[in-house]
């Protein structure tokens, strides 16, 4: 017998409510998207988020379950975000699944957004529920707001191996669109105008050598500064002309991409060695990351698990992932449960 699984996330900006069968099959998956809403301001505004997402959650599981052609009665268990992130956000989606788990009597789990992002990589059309993923895994997270480097050694048992000391690998992406005068996120945008493009400038890295840990602050003052002695930023068109500006900006974006995917890329590969991982696993917004993506399947000489661009950013089908693993072993969560916007990886205990 199959289990359905509706799966909530509202943990920054992002509506994500899917319909996932046996942690793999994906029914439905809607995200109703805030960037035109957070654009205009060069960054998330929490209160905008929070308000949005309360008057997306309901429109948002509707289209879902029209677009799996279920409705409740079909749905097994409910599962939810409940950390880390945004609160306001977060008590919008954990609200209604703990409402409609109540209402049903249908049980309900909540999940780590962390362990959501290293699930999207079990969600995959094609192969079986038990997509032979051996144990242990190296799996990187990198998004908006975190950076780590877990060693997973079975399903739901998470060792931090290293993290972000000061920015996030995604904040960063952000803020060096930022300086350059893209879009917001910051990453796809910093990703289409490198192109292919292999940068003249050399952008520092840190390594912090001996650890798993990153630091991408320097990095970002290293853009900011480039751009300041490139007369790119800030925008003046009495010292550039429009073309030189561009493709300094190309220029300049092609640096930083290739500084961030040397250092992640490096650092994963490494790890993977000396934990003798048997795969290795990205996921997040960064992971999205064309050159990261390829870099990583490039050098990894394991099995790598890196799901498509979309189900790495923020949806609702990793958290129905990895609410399934988590019934396979573990009681319904109590209905008490609270957000937890500072929620670890690590801080997982089944
Ligand atoms: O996982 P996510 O959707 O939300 C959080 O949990 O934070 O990640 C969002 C982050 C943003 O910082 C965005 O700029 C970055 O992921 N991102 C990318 C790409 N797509 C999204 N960074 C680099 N390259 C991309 N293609
Ligand atoms: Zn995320």
């Amino acid at each position: 017998m199959s289990t359905v699984i509706l799966g909530i996330e509202t943990s920054c900006d992002d509506t994500g409510v899917s319909i996932v069968v046996d942690g793999h099959l994906i029914k439905s998956n809607v995200i109703a998207s805030q960037t035109s809403i957070h654009n205009q301001h060069g960054g998330i505004v929490p209160e905008l988020a929070s308000r949005q997402h309360i008057r997306d959650i309901m429109p948002v599981i509707d289209l879902s379950l029209k677009e799996s052609e279920m409705d409740m009665t079909d749905i097994d268990i409910i599962s939810a975000t409940y950390g880390p992130g945004l609160a306001g956000s977060l008590i919008t989606g954990l609200n209604a699944a703990k409402t409609i788990s109540m209402c049903l009597s249908k049980p309900f789990y909540g999940v780590n957004h962390l362990e959501g992002h290293v699930y999207s990589a079990w969600l995959d059309q094609a192969t079986g529920p038990d997509k032979q993923i051996g144990f242990p895994i190296v799996a990187l997270i990198a998004s908006g707001g975190h950076t780590d480097l877990v060693l997973m050694k079975d399903h739901g048992i998470y060792e931090l191996l290293g993290h972000t000391l000061d920015d996030a690998a995604g904040e960063c992406f952000d803020k060096a669109a930022r300086i350059l005068g893209l879009g917001f996120p910051g990453g796809p945008e910093i990703q289409k105008t490198a192109g292919e493009h292999l940068s003249d400038f050399h952008l520092p890295r840190a390594w912090l050598p001996g650890t798993s840990n990153f630091s991408f602050s320097g990095l970002k003052t290293a853009v900011l500064k480039l751009a300041i002695d490139q007369n790119v930023y800030p925008e003046d068109s009495s010292k550039l002309d429009k073309k030189s500006r561009d493709n300094l900006i190309i220029e300049i974006s092609a640096a930083f991409q290739e500084s961030v995917v040397d250092v992640l890329s490096s650092k994963v590969i490494k790890a993977a060695s000396d934990h003798r991982a048997k795969g290795i696993i990205i996921g997040g917004g960064v992971a999205a990351n064309l050159p990261l993506r390829e870099r990583i399947n490039q050098l990894s000489p394991i099995p790598t698990y890196i799901p498509v661009p979309r189900l790495c950013t923020d949806n609702g089908a990793m958290i129905a992932a990895a609410a399934y693993y988590q019934q396979l072993r573990q009681e319904p969560w109590d209905l008490k449960l609270d957000i937890n916007p500072g929620l670890k990886i690590y801080d997982i205990v089944h």
